[in-house]
């Protein structure tokens, strides 16, 4: 079996896999549409973190990491996924391509949340959305390192930029530096 994570799962697999593969998928982009109340925010204060949105444009790539799991760790794996990505994302079978060209492309499956999903945040001002994930915290630690470590992985990862992704991690990084002049000066 082999999954495709473009999110956490890039950067934190926190599983058994016994081969790891960088590439993409078609007609896909990733957006930060997601509450979370679980990982990277709480209830009150929902961080957001990625989804893939299906724009039927196979021109459109989302490019991450597959993992390929053993038979014998199938179940167990996902069953741990099932519990980590339970608020909102289902498991949907696509089609995986690696960056080097000398691999087969091949079926994989990835965690997806769809809009009807009761942790849908949906489409808003990108300025909105980073002061979301400057500000939210949860169980699984800050929004921003989420968004950090994502935006570092990728960089290597993917020949293209991710827009908004890119921006999001500059527009955080930008409130944190005013946040921080804004302290200093009130000290
Ligand atoms: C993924 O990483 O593929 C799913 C979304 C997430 O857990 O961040």
């Amino acid at each position: 079996m082999w999954i495709f994570g473009y999110g956490s799962i890039v950067w934190k697999p926190d599983f058994r896999f016994i081969n790891r593969i960088e590439g993409h998928l078609k007609g896909v982009i990733r957006r930060f549409w997601q509450l979370s109340e679980d990982h990277r925010g709480v209830p009150g204060q929902p961080g957001r973190v990625v989804t893939l949105i299906s724009t039927g444009n196979q021109a459109d790539c989302v490019y991450g990491a597959a993992y390929e799991i053993s038979n014998e760790d199938e179940a167990s794996v996902r069953h741990v996924l099932d519990v980590r990505e339970k608020d909102g994302y289902t498991i949907v079978e696509t089609v995986f391509y690696p960056n080097n060209s000398a691999e087969q492309e091949r079926a994989c499956y990835t965690y997806m949340a769809q809009s009807n999903n009761p942790f849908w945040g949906g489409d808003a001002p990108l300025d909105q959305i980073a002061q979301q994930i400057a500000r939210a915290h949860g169980p699984s630690g800050s929004n921003r390192e989420y968004l950090f470590k994502l935006a570092d992985a990728i960089r290597v990862i993917a020949p293209v930029p991710d827009e908004h992704l890119f921006t999001l991690d500059q527009l955080v990084k930008d409130i944190i530096a005013k946040d921080e002049q804004f302290n200093n000066k009130k000290l």
